[in-house]
C-alpha cells in the first residue's frame, strides 16, 4: 500500500530491492531449515497435569520471575517487527520460514507460563501484552530506532548483529528455563520447562549459526560485535519489561554476577568469529551491582544438589 509508506519505509524497501541484486549468503547447507519446519509447531502441553499446578509450593521471587519470562516470551512479537525490517529477512530463503515457525513457537511459550501462572491463582490482565509494549523503557525504543536505522545503512552487516543478538537471547532463555527447573522444584514447571527448552536449543542453533557465518564473513559485523554491541546490549527481556524485573530474575536465575551460568554463555558466545574474550554480559551484571539470590528466594538452599540437574549447561549445537 504505498499511500500509507512513511518515508522511513521507503528508504528500507529501497536498501531491500538494491539488495535484492547482491548475492545474499545462503545458510541452508549448515541448519536444515526444512528439518526445523517439519518438527516445528506449539508446545505440546496437552497431558499437563494443570490440577496439581497449586498443589506445590512457590515462593513470591519464583513468580516474579515467571512472570518475566510470560512477557518475554510474550514480546517475541515486537522482537519480530524489528527482524522484519532487514534486509536478510526479506531475501533470504531460510528467514521467512524461520521467523514464522519462531513467533509460533515463542508465543506459545508465552501461552503456557501464563496458563501455569493461572492454574497457580494469579491473575494475567488481559491486556498485559499492550501494557508492556506501551511502556517499554525509553532506551528500548531508542535501541529500536538505532537498529532500525543501522539495518537501513548497514545491510548487510547489521544482520551479523542481530544473529548475534537471538543467540545470546535464546541461549540465555535455555539457561533460564534450566534454572527455574532447578531452583523452583515444582513438577509439573519442570515438565513444562523442559519441554520449551528443547524447541529454545533449536532456535539458539539457528541463531548461532547465522551469527557464525556472518560474522566470518563481514569484517563490519565484527567491529560492531566489538565496538557497538556492549554498549547498547541488554539481556532478554529488559526493556519491554521494567529493568528491575530483569535484575531481578538475573539474581534468582543465575546469582547475577556471582554465579556461573552467565560466564559459561559467554564461553559458548565467545567461540564466535572476533568474539574471543566475549564478557558483556558478565559486565552488565557488574554494573548492575546483582548479587547471589538470598536463600529465601528458592525452593532448596544454594549448593545442594536438587532433581534438575547442574547450573552448567549448553544446548546442542547440530553444527559441531
Ligand atoms: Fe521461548
Ligand atoms: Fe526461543
Amino acid at each position: 500500500m504505498p499511500s500509507t509508506h512513511t518515508s522511513a519505509s521507503r528508504v528500507v524497501d529501497a536498501c531491500i530491492v538494491r539488495g535484492w541484486n547482491r548475492e545474499s549468503p545462503t545458510l541452508s547447507a549448515t541448519f536444515d531449515i526444512d528439518r526445523f519446519m517439519a518438527g516445528s509447531g506449539q508446545v505440546d502441553l496437552r497431558d499437563i497435569p494443570w490440577d496439581d499446578v497449586p498443589k506445590y509450593p512457590l515462593t513470591p521471587a519464583a513468580l516474579r520471575t515467571l512472570r518475566y519470562f510470560l512477557n518475554t516470551e510474550s514480546a517475541t512479537f515486537y522482537y519480530l517487527r524489528a527482524l522484519m525490517g532487514t534486509k536478510a529477512a526479506m531475501v533470504e530463503p531460510d528467514m521467512a520460514p524461520f521467523l514464522s515457525a519462531w513467533n509460533y513457537e515463542e508465543e506459545f511459550h508465552g501461552r503456557a507460563f501464563r496458563r501455569f501462572v493461572e492454574a497457580y491463582g494469579e491473575r494475567v490482565d488481559e491486556g498485559y501484552r499492550g501494557d508492556m509494549y506501551l511502556r517499554r523503557t525509553n532506551v528500548e525504543r531508542i535501541t529500536d530506532g538505532v537498529a532500525l536505522g543501522l539495518s537501513v545503512v548497514l545491510p548487510d552487516a547489521w544482520p551479523s548483529i542481530h544473529m548475534l543478538w537471538g543467540a545470546i537471547a535464546e541461549h540465555t532463555t535455555y539457561n533460564a528455563y534450566r534454572q527455574l527447573i532447578t531452583r523452583t522444584q515444582h513438577p509439573v514447571l519442570a515438565e513444562i520447562c523442559s519441554r520449551i527448552m528443547k524447541q529454545e536449543a533449536k532456535h539458539f542453533a539457528f541463531y548461532f549459526q547465522q551469527a557464525r557465518a556472518r560474522l566470518a564473513e563481514s569484517a563490519m559485523g565484527r567491529k560492531l560485535a566489538q565496538v557497538l554491541l556492549p554498549r547498547i546490549w541488554t539481556p532478554v527481556g529488559d526493556g519491554m519489561s521494567p529493568t528491575e524485573e530483569a535484575h531481578h530474575a538475573l539474581r534468582y536465575l543465575f546469582d547475577g554476577a556471582e554465579g556461573e551460568v552467565i560466564p559459561a554463555i559467554e564461553r559458548k558466545i565467545g567461540t564466535l568469529p572476533g568474539l574471543e574474550g566475549f564478557d558483556i554480559f558478565t559486565r552488565y551484571v557488574e554494573r548492575a551491582g546483582l548479587k547471589r539470590a538470598p536463600a529465601e528466594w528458592l525452593a532448596v538452599p544454594p549448593g545442594s544438589t536438587p532433581a534438575g540437574g547442574t547450573t552448567e549447561v549448553a544446548p546442542s549445537d547440530p553444527t559441531g
